[in-house]
C-alpha cells in the first residue's frame, strides 16, 4: 500500500511519527511536504494529497496541520477524499470500519508523536466492514453530485 502524507508548520512535529508508523508496517510513502517548520499554507498540502489519493496514485494519505481541522476541511472539498479528524484511537478505528475513510488528519498542536504512531498503525490496519456502512458511504458520494 502507498501512503501519501502532506504536512504544514503545525502538523511537522508529527510527520517523522507517521513515516515510521507507515515504514514500521512494510509500506511505501510519498512525501508531498512541507518540509521545514516555515509558515505555509495548508490547503496547498491537502490538494496535492487529495489528488493524489482521488487519483488512485497512492492509496491513502495522512495530513497533518495545527489541529486537524483546517487541512481536513480543505482535503474534503475533493470530490472522491474522505477525510477524517482523528483525535483518538477509537476514532482512528472507526473512520476506517464505519465511514471507510481515506484520509488521516491530525493536529500537532492536540496530539503527541506517540499518538499519531499509533493512530496512522490503526488507520493504516483497519478495513471498512461495509454492509449497512457502505449504503451511507454511498450516500455521501452522492453529495458529490
Ligand atoms: C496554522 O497556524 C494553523 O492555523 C493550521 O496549522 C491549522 O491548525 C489550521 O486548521
Amino acid at each position: 500500500m502507498k501512503i501519501a502524507i502532506g504536512c504544514d508548520h503545525g502538523g511537522i512535529v508529527l510527520k517523522d511519527a507517521v513515516i515510521r508508523a507507515i515504514t514500521d508496517l512494510g509500506m511505501e510513502y510519498e512525501d508531498f511536504g512541507t518540509y521545514t517548520d516555515a509558515s505555509v499554507d495548508y490547503p496547498d498540502y491537502a490538494e496535492k494529497v487529495g489528488r493524489s489519493v482521488a487519483a488512485g496514485e497512492a492509496d491513502r494519505g495522512v495530513l497533518l496541520c495545527g489541529t486537524g481541522i483546517g487541512i481536513s476541511i480543505a482535503a474534503n472539498k475533493i470530490k472522491g477524499i474522505r477525510a477524517a479528524h482523528v483525535t483518538d484511537a477509537f476514532q482512528a478505528e472507526m473512520c476506517r470500519a464505519h465511514n471507510d475513510a481515506n484520509v488521516l488528519a491530525m493536529g500537532g498542536r492536540v496530539n503527541s508523536p506517540e499518538d499519531a504512531y499509533n493512530f496512522t498503525k490503526i488507520f493504516l490496519t483497519t478495513a471498512f466492514q461495509g454492509g449497512r456502512h457502505l449504503r451511507r458511504v454511498e450516500k455521501i458520494s452522492a453529495l458529490e453530485k
